[in-house]
């Protein structure tokens, strides 16, 4: 009844008729369904995750895991999870969750508009109690912009409100779906070097434009490059920049991994890759007191 209530209560205040409307969906969790002329979107409020972007007569363009668990506690498989403050393992306190708090707690709508040519906006908020309770954070406010326009745009801004400086770290982590990974390129990282997570961080360089053929998991470093991820089996190209982040983090999980997750079929690794616009432990940004930080990602077929 409650959230009955609330869903009400937001398509009243942040519902726009034909582009913006709440609904009670997966987990009985709040989505935000946007849509303009070119593309769909769903975005959870838990999570302030996008969780499927589709523009219209395409392929999705995002991956989201059939398994995917819609639970409080629990990361949304696929998408576009939310890392922050901090990306991988907590530096020092392994009771604090994988990639950081906010893709495991609740958002709240701040505000939404449609902007000229149908770009439809919606701003989240990130829970100001759950970051207060990071000791570090106490104080730092999160926030969302997602702008549906012929690309999806999504800007996390951090404004540090306090005294003190800050040690940035976190990513857009979007999972990207193609129809047979064996007949995908990523273009935009050849000659960039990367730190190989499966071979003990070791510094290696991209001689050539990447293509998935093992479990995969790399940390391309001083990169602000734009990818293109050729997806040779549905003839189409997706490109995927970014803003405010030094290091594209790409993410396959290959065969045998995938067996290890409970939210990830077993053949899921053929049909996904992770391109991440990611500020890692190695590049943390220093956000100065009353400073703010951008980290955005553009994604869209060209
Ligand atoms: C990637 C990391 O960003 O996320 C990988 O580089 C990690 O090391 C992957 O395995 C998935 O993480 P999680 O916590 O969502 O299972």
């Amino acid at each position: 009844m409650f959230k009955k209530e609330t869903i009400k209560a937001y398509n009243q205040e942040y519902g726009i008729a034909d582009f913006i409307e709440f609904n009670e969906g997966a987990g009985g969790f709040t989505f935000v369904h946007i849509k303009n002329n070119h593309a769909e979107a769903q975005i959870s409020l838990y999570g302030g995750q996008v969780t499927h972007y589709q523009p219209f007569g395409e392929e999705p363009v995002v991956w989201i895991s059939p398994l995917a668990e819609f639970k409080y506690g629990k990361a949304i498989r696929g998408g576009i999870p939310i890392c922050w403050p901090w990306f991988g393992p907590h530096l020092y306190d392994t009771k604090q969750p994988q990639h950081g708090v906010a893709r495991v707690s609740n958002w709240s709508v701040v505000n939404t508009c449609i902007l000229q040519d149908q770009q439809v906006k919606v701003v989240l908020r990130c829970d100001q109690d759950v970051i207060d309770q990071l000791t570090e954070w106490k104080g730092v406010t999160l926030e969302l912009t997602i702008i549906l326009g012929r690309a999806l745009t999504l800007e996390l801004c951090t404004y540090n409100h306090t005294s003190v400086k800050k040690s940035l770290g976190g990513a857009l982590h979007s999972y990207l779906f193609v129809q047979d990974i064996n007949q995908a390129i990523l273009r935009g990282l050849k000659t960039t070097q990367y730190l190989d997570k499966l071979d003990n961080y070791t510094t290696k360089l991209q001689t050539d434009d990447v293509t998935l053929e093992k479990e995969t998991d790399r940390e391309y470093i001083n990169t602000k490059a734009d990818c293109f991820l050729w997806d040779k089996a549905l003839n189409r190209h997706v490109k995927i920049s970014k803003g405010g982040s030094g290091t594209t983090v790409v993410w396959n999980p290959w065969k045998t991994t995938s067996k290890q997750m409970t939210d990830f079929p077993d053949a899921g690794y053929l049909t996904m890759v992770c391109v991440e616009a990611a500020i890692t432990a190695q590049d943390e940004y220093i956000l100065l007191p009353n400073e703010s930080h951008v980290l955005s990602q553009t994604i869209s077929l060209i």
